[in-house]
């Protein structure tokens, strides 16, 4: 198996044949049983952590949210899902609507896994005009787009399904596959119609090459393609999911295209996230706009004293097991994807007889004598599996892991304290599974670290909770929005989430635009607007204390809330969520260093998994010298969107239930500011 292709976090998901015979039985069995059938229904919707006014299915695994489409007044949400367990596996699309975005009726499956093909993610559209020729009694069809992942070869491909029947029920086009490469990594498209050239264009991602490529087609049964958009932007992780569509710019009559491409990896805060890229659409290729999109930075290499770069064999280094081989690599071994980012010619490479094998190598003693050790570093992220490790006396002291890439780039420690102790390194791989292997090279003693080069890039979300957002396709023309969710998890800690029979939810819908800032352009995402119907009785206040605010937001005594508020800016506060037993969870707002973030390093169970605990951070400015902020609070999750969503942070928490509290502390200089405006809504359940 080939450990570098994988989805992040579903380890060695392309099954065996063996076990494709197994799934192939049990989806007969359930079939045959009915359990696909049936809807997702007799919700409990009680259980702990169980959000209220987010949409989960009542039972089993759900991952990204698939066909999005609006159809004669429902709003369909189909979603990856595994009807057997609540962990990734089976994927097949289950289905929801709703006719308002907040309540959701659970329907029977809609497409399921079938002959070792699993459904996975995709797009719906109205074929209006019936193109497709897959009408029936003058209506439209309802066309799903989808990839088809085979478990018993290493292959996905693009293949179509149609429904006369408001996606109740779907048959699957006898001429699939309609687009196949023969790739093993080529999935998630997005199907919209192009009306400047009359054509359907499909989005579709090459995740490993980090690429999006567009297809034309008159017909939805035969594409050809139409160009390659990328590497841009955040590379590190794979491109998922990609999506394109026009967004109005506030207060002018233009538009622009917008780009998504959710990133498998890298995301700032950790794992899995959502990137958007403002540019234009003709029909054929996206052209970025070059001013919205943040500008690349080099590495920076300090002076000092190179103390193993590899260029001439392992030297002294002690070498133990296989994996390493004799002499340092220089480039990919034994069918490795492509590695880059090594200098010179050598680097360690313990790819050697691929991920099973396992080996180490130590370096000679040498004596601590500058402030920072340097080297470029890829592979594994197995913790102390696959990692480089400072040693005194001993003990490790200092470790670094790779990050689920082929590409080595600077990591460094700090080993001021350590001057004048004697240490040697060791690069070690002891893992055999996916990305059981480790690269090393250029370990550098300097006085300052070395920085990677950044590829910035633009976020819809700096939260950890908001992947494969897409957008809602055939929004009718008097409706005009332009309306996405995501899901609110993070493939990095996804599967161990503490709940149960379910796992996963989404993120309230948002409606999205464009805002010129400065010369670029900028996301926002607000909620829509439909959620305003599950408000009780709001609480205002204007030109009150924080403290006054704060008070006001504890007498709502609600386990869901909805807030508004409005700060004059440079005046940095944190606003604490807080329950008994549970911990605080700090929100920092703070114009004067630029920054919003979420702290839930020390609130809820964060122990299910080591990943999860984490203060995200989001960029922050002031808009007409003030920030306002929207806070959405359900039992597990909190939404914060400030300054009309252009800086968004979605996060899952684990508290014990029971209502909110808050607290808060002044950061600046004299007396805390008076809030301008405050209203606190608590907001009623939308599961019966
Ligand atoms: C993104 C993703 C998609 C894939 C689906 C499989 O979360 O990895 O690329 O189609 O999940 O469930």
């Amino acid at each position: 198996m080939k450990s570098n292709t994988r989805i992040p976090g579903i380890p060695g998901h392309l099954l065996g044949l063996a076990v494709a015979l197994a799934v192939a039985l049990a989806v007969a069995l359930a079939v045959a049983l009915g359990v696909t059938c049936e809807a997702q229904d007799s919700p409990i919707y009680k259980e702990a952590y169980r959000p209220q006014f987010h949409f989960t299915p009542a039972k089993n695994w759900m991952n990204d949210p698939n066909g999005m489409v609006y159809y004669d007044g429902e709003w369909h949400l189909f979603y990856q899902f595994n009807p057997f367990g609540e962990k990734w596996g089976h994927m097949s699309w289950a289905h929801a609507v709703s006719k308002d975005l907040v309540h959701w009726e659970h329907l029977p499956l809609a497409l399921a896994e079938e002959n070792g093909v699993m459904i996975f993610s995709g797009s719906a559209v109205i074929d209006w005009n019936n193109t497709s020729g897959f009408g029936k009694d003058g209506k439209p069809p309802m066309v799903a787009i989808y990839t088809g992942h085979y478990t018993g070869k290493p292959l996905q491909n693009q293949q179509i399904a149609y429904s006369n029947d408001r996606g109740r029920t779907w048959t699957k086009y006898e001429g699939n596959p309609v687009i196949d490469i023969n790739q093993e990594n080529f999935r998630d498209p997005k199907v919209l119609w192009h009306e400047a050239t009359r054509q359907w264009v499909m989005a579709v991602s090459l995740p490993t090459a980090r690429k999006v490529r567009f297809y034309g087609s008159a017909d939805l049964k035969s594409w050809s393609q139409l160009s390659d958009f990328g590497p841009a932007g955040s590379t590190t992780g794979i491109w998922e999911c990609p999506d394109l569509f026009p967004l109005p710019v506030e207060g002018t009559d233009q538009q622009k295209w917008v780009l998504v491409v959710n990133v498998g990896g890298g995301a700032p805060a950790g794992g899995s996230g959502c990137q958007y890229l403002v540019g234009d659409f003709d029909g054929k290729a996206f052209t970025v706009h070059e001013p919205s999109q943040p500008r690349p930075q080099p590495a920076f290499v300090p002076e000092g004293t190179v103390f193993a770069d590899f260029e001439n064999g392992f030297g002294d280094w002690k070498i133990e097991g296989d994996a390493f081989g004799n002499v340092p690599a220089t480039g990919a071994v034994d069918g490795q994807q492509a590695v880059d980012g090594f200098l010179g010619k050598g680097f360690a490479n313990s790819f050697h007889g691929g991920d099973r094998t396992t080996g180490k190598l130590t370096s000679p003693d040498f004596e601590i004598d500058h402030k920072a050790i340097s080297f470029l570093i890829g592979g594994g992220a197995h913790d102390t599996n696959t990692c480089i490790n400072l040693v005194v006396d001993g003990k490790v002291i200092r470790s670094a892991e790779g990050d689920a890439v082929e590409r080595l780039d600077w990591k460094s420690w700090d080993v001021s304290v350590l001057k004048g102790k004697r240490a040697r390194i060791e690069i070690v791989d002891r893992w055999m599974e996916g990305w059981g292997h480790i690269n090393v090279d250029q370990i550098l003693f300097a006085d300052e670290p070395a920085k990677p080069a950044t590829n910035p890039a633009l976020w819809a979300d700096y939260g950890r909770d908001f992947y494969a957002a897409v957008s809602w396709s055939d929004v009718p023309k008097e409706d005009g929005r332009r309306v996405w969710l995501g899901w609110m998890s993070n493939w990095q800690y996804a599967q161990d989430i503490p709940t149960s029979p379910w796992r996963s939810g989404m993120t309230v819908a948002r409606t999205l635009s464009l805002r010129k800032v400065g010369d670029a352009y900028r996301l926002l995402q607000r909620p829509s607007k439909e959620l305003e119907q599950i408000r009780g009785a709001g609480q205002i206040a204007e030109n009150v204390s924080l403290a006054d605010a704060v008070t006001l937001l504890n007498e709502t005594e609600s386990e869901l809330l909805d807030v508004e508020l409005t700060v004059p800016a440079g005046a940095p506060f944190e606003l604490s969520l807080i329950k008994p037993d549970s911990g605080v969870a700090p929100i920092l707002i703070d114009t004067t260093k630029g920054i919003l973030s979420f702290d839930r390093t020390k609130f809820g169970d964060t122990r299910f998994h080591s990943d999860f605990p984490g203060i995200h951070i989001s960029p922050l400015r002031a808009v007409d010298g003030k920030v306002t902020l929207r806070l959405l609070i359900d039992v597990a999750s909190i939404e914060i969107f400030a300054n009309s969503g252009e800086s968004v942070i979605s996060d899952l928490v684990f508290p014990k239930p029971g209502p909110w509290q808050f607290g808060f502390a002044y950061k600046g200089e004299g007396a805390p500011p008076k809030v301008e405006r405050i209203a606190v809504y608590p907001l009623r359940s939308t599961w019966p």
